[in-house]
């Protein structure tokens, strides 16, 4: 009987072991890796230049990041591939409408051409992004870096050439801010594409 208590005993301990080491596992984990994907985005987003936008933007994805440095670069190229769609089909439309002088109509097209190499700068990205291995990863995150810099100068163009005083206030107005968050979901993707490639290498 007596034997009988003390083998119990001394199994209760070991599962009150076993568990307590489980709980400082767990707790050590979180502080390495942030244990929900959202705290991994506001975490992640912390170290790029705009963190509000970046957190706000890549939220709804959160289920597809995980907790992932890889998934939430490729998310936040996806997000500024979809907005820089987006504003250059709008632009395609706002160049053709009536009352602009040909300054802006110039000042437009201009635009909307290099929105065109930033959507194929970032498109080439969010294809290698998704065929990263092992042996060649250092050359093709380079492409990466090297496309989405590209794709940052081509933005802030296009946003210079709004900045002039050839711009009506309106068209100013509605473009340019857009351009500018392109920029910035941009800036956000490369900072993630780089730690990434940091974390990685
Ligand atoms: C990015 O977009 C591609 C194509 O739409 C999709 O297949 C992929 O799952 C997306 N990845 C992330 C991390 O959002
Ligand atoms: C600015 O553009 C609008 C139409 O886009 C036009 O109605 C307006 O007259 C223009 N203003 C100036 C100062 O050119």
């Amino acid at each position: 009987m007596a034997s009988a208590f003390s083998y119990n005993s001394f199994g209760f301990l070991l599962i009150l072991v076993a568990f307590s080491s489980l709980i400082n596992i767990s707790s050590a984990g979180r502080q390495i890796a942030p244990k929900t994907s959202i705290e991994f985005i506001r975490t992640s987003c912390s170290s790029t230049t705009y963190p509000k936008l970046c957190y706000e933007s890549l939220l709804t994805q959160a289920s597809m990041i995980q907790t992932s440095p890889q998934l939430i670069a490729h998310a936040a190229l996806n997000v500024t591939l979809s907005t820089a769609k987006s504003t250059s089909a709008l632009m395609v439309k706002l160049a053709k409408s009536q009352g602009l002088k040909p300054t802006e109509v110039g000042a437009m097209q201009d635009c909307v051409e290099e929105l065109e190499d930033t959507i194929d700068e970032l498109r080439k990205s969010i294809s290698e992004m998704g065929q990263l291995k092992g042996s060649n990863f250092g050359l093709m995150i380079n492409d990466i870096q090297t496309w989405v810099s590209a794709a940052l100068t081509d933005e802030n163009t296009c946003a210079d050439g709004f900045g002039g005083k050839n711009m009506n206030g309106s068209v100013k107005t509605a473009v340019r801010s857009k351009i500018v968050t392109i920029a910035h979901l941009t800036s956000n993707a490369l900072a993630l594409v780089n730690s990434y490639a940091s974390f990685h290498g």
